[in-house]
């Protein structure tokens, strides 16, 4: 899959680490009868704290630019890690940028929050319009763009989570990243654990392992959908990646694969699981995992391991799409 010819800004300094997880495996399994835990510190990438908005917005902002754009306008939750990212991709291009926030909790934003929100006033957005859940975000979007152009002035929307096909090229460059690892390093994975929510991580990484021959299968945890839901919208994301490529790719329905309950109750409220698998990465490898997506993600991995789903010995690669600014909106529900 040739990516040269998509216009992308650079936000990383090479390769984040792929790394095996010797104290976590242990802790998962202190018969050694369980699955080898290996992760892919996509919370290491630029913008930083950055995560996987950082790969999606490369191509983006690349866009962005070449369309002469002056303010971004994207949409996300409270405490969205995406608006934050994309905030920080602005001010490093000189751009404005606008938020709608979609209140999907009742009552959960809070004008004086801590974590991302804090880091948007800190990072200076231009403007927060907060919408109730379930509202049409793509109008309110627009809106906000048709306000911009009365103005004179020229809005770039960006989806949210930054999940089209543009923002989706961002985990094909991941799987290629990762193709480039496994045979640099020598290392044999045999399933990829992922959130999945937008989509555009699971749809693009999906879309790059098929277009790139990857032979591993992908397991994405859903992060506010269960599978009846979750996956036809992964299924759309990684046909719209394959289609913007040019590859002549069908994506199998099949191939795409995800787990439901682990973000129950609702999106953003924190489980028991969520709790475990944040303290317990924590305290074996002191990598620090987020409430709302890969503490919940981390849980599904833990889940299915507990549960058998992995053979013993089975290389299973955890993609830690980042997220931890978040931490410091749950202080009081990770150490109750
Ligand atoms: C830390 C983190 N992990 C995972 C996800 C889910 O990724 P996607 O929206 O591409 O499905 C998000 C989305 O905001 C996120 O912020």
């Amino acid at each position: 899959m040739d990516l040269s010819r998509f216009p992308r800004r650079r936000y990383s300094v090479g390769p984040t680490p792929l790394e095996f997880l010797p104290n976590f495996t242990r802790a998962l399994s202190p018969q050694g009868d369980g699955p080898n835990i290996w992760i892919k510190r996509d919370d290491m990438l630029g913008l930083f704290p950055g995560g996987n908005k950082t790969r999606k917005l490369e191509f983006l902002m690349a866009d962005a630019l070449a369309q002469g754009t002056d303010t971004l306008i994207t949409c996300g939750a409270p405490q969205s890690n995406h608006c934050r990212i994309t905030l920080a991709a602005a001010v490093k291009e000189g751009l404005k940028c606008r938020f709608v926030i979609e209140e999907r909790v009742p009552g959960s934003f809070n004008e004086t929050a801590s974590g991302n929100h804090f880091m948007f006033r800190l990072m200076g957005v231009e403007s927060l319009t907060v919408v109730p859940g379930g509202s049409n975000m793509a109008a309110a979007m627009q809106q906000v763009a048709d306000e911009l152009a009365a103005e004179g002035r020229k809005g770039y929307i960006i989806p949210g989570g930054g999940s089209n096909a543009l923002g989706g090229l961002g985990y094909v460059a991941c799987a290629q990243e990762l193709q480039e690892q496994f045979f640099e390093q020598g290392v044999r994975i045999d399933r990829v654990v992922v959130g999945s929510g937008s989509s555009g991580t699971h749809g693009g990484l999906l879309a790059g392992f098929l277009g790139n021959h990857i032979n591993i299968p992908i397991v994405g945890i859903g992060v506010s959908r269960d599978p009846a839901d979750q996956e036809p919208l992964v299924h759309k994301e990684a046909q719209a990646v394959a289609d913007l490529l040019g590859t002549g790719m069908t994506i199998p329905r099949d191939a795409v694969v995800s787990v439901g309950g682990y973000w129950q109750p609702k999106y953003s409220i924190p489980n028991d699981a969520m709790v475990e698998a944040v303290q317990l990465l924590a305290r074996t490898e002191a990598i620090l995992l987020d409430p709302v997506y890969t503490g919940k993600i981390m849980a599904g991995l833990i889940g299915l391991a507990r549960q058998g789903f992995f053979k013993p010995g089975e290389n299973v690669l955890f993609l830690h799409t980042g997220g931890m600014p978040s931490l410091h909106a749950y202080e009081r529900e990770l150490l109750a």
